[in-house]
């Protein structure tokens, strides 16, 4: 079965896609990019931090901050204060950590459809920036909302809705519930988003089968492998562009996306370095040859560009394994 393009986001990971990583993901064929969640707290309170995450490049088109809070008006102000940064304003309603659902946000407020419906219309009344949404299904004690939800939010004007086809309690548990997303795509005018559990060419193939949707969003799949969003284009026949990282085997595509990380980190936050450099180095190295011993190593280094360096080091060495065994193989 073939399916016709559709865009594919990098899901929003608080700790994972920074600025760097998300430029990454787009030039390894990511059609759009989402900021880390965002207190609207910390950004009404001019809070550093919060504000260091909605910072952006021009390389980043569209540029989608996403926010959360509980406080309705507090949202409606965040918005106003981002719209001369933002394409679209993502609002999420799909955390479930507990900080953040004690304040009755993130996912939390899926029990609650009439104040969402409220926030979002706040939301949309305070800009002509377009919002898109991003939800779980519901919060799993009690009937689903996410179908109710985006049918109305469908009428409220926003200008896409994201669904995460799991509920709050189940957090990361279990399996998306793809045929829960159909039956949203299938109620709403909108274009919706299909995320959870898109981790290759044939799992994005059976989701849209499964989802009708209109777009996909990949998560923990992208974690250390932002290439899958090359390689499912490739794999769907979207497209036939070669990879940046040229040919060679997945050595040469993993030390070519970790070298431009770094060039990326360099760029853009200049010798501050990345704050999640070191958890993108294991990401990055995860189940290689070798890599647990050098992570050990990694543990006892402070300076961000040395321990740039030993990774780009180990997996240039993983290359020259890989070329010797394709150059031996090719001459048997
Ligand atoms: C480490 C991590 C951080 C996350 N942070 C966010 C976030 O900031 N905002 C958000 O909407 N979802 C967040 N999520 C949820 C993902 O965006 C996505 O919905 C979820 O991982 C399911 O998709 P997947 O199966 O492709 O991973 C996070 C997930 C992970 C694993």
């Amino acid at each position: 079965m073939s399916f016709e393009p559709v865009p594919i986001f990098l899901a929003p990971m608080a700790g994972v896609t920074d600025l760097a990583y998300r430029l990454l993901a787009k030039e390894c064929g990511a059609d759009y990019t989402v900021t880390e969640f965002t207190a609207a707290s910390g950004l009404t309170r001019r809070n550093t931090n919060s504000w260091l995450k909605v910072e952006t490049d021009p390389r980043e088109k569209p540029f989608i901050p996403q926010i959360f809070g509980g406080d309705i008006s507090e949202m409606a102000k965040t918005v106003e204060m981002l719209e001369d940064r933002s394409d679209v304003i993502d609002i999420n309603f799909g955390c479930p950590a507990p900080k953040v659902c004690r304040n009755d946000a993130g996912a939390a407020l899926l029990r609650d459809p009439d104040k969402v419906v409220n926030m979002v219309r706040r939301c949309l009344d305070s800009t002509d920036v377009p919002i898109s949404v991003k939800m779980r299904l519901g919060t799993g004690s009690g009937p689903n909302t996410a179908l109710e939800i985006s049918k109305r939010l469908a009428d409220e004007g926003v200008l896409r809705i994201c669904v995460h086809g799991r509920t709050l309690r189940q957090r990361y548990s279990g399996i998306a519930d793809w045929d829960q997303i159909r039956e949203i795509s299938d109620s709403v005018d909108i274009p919706v988003i299909a995320n959870g559990d898109v981790v290759d060419t044939k799992s994005a193939k059976l989701c849209l089968e499964a989802t009708h949707a209109g777009g996909l969003m990949i998560g923990r799949g992208a974690i250390g492998r932002p290439t899958i969003f090359h390689e499912i284009k490739q794999g769907m026949g979207w497209y036939d562009k070669s990879a940046p990282w040229g040919d060679g085997g997945p050595s040469r595509a993993r030390s070519w996306c970790w070298d431009r990380y770094l060039e990326l980190s360099q760029e853009v936050y200049g010798d501050t370095g990345s704050k999640n450099l070191k958890r993108h180095a294991v990401s990055f190295t995860k189940g290689l040859d070798g890599a647990s011993s050098m992570r050990v190593r990694l543990h006892s280094i402070q300076d961000k560009a040395q321990l740039g360096r030993e990774v780009s080091d180990y997996l240039h060495g993983l290359c020259e394994i890989e070329n010797q065994v394709e150059i031996a193989s090719s001459s048997l």
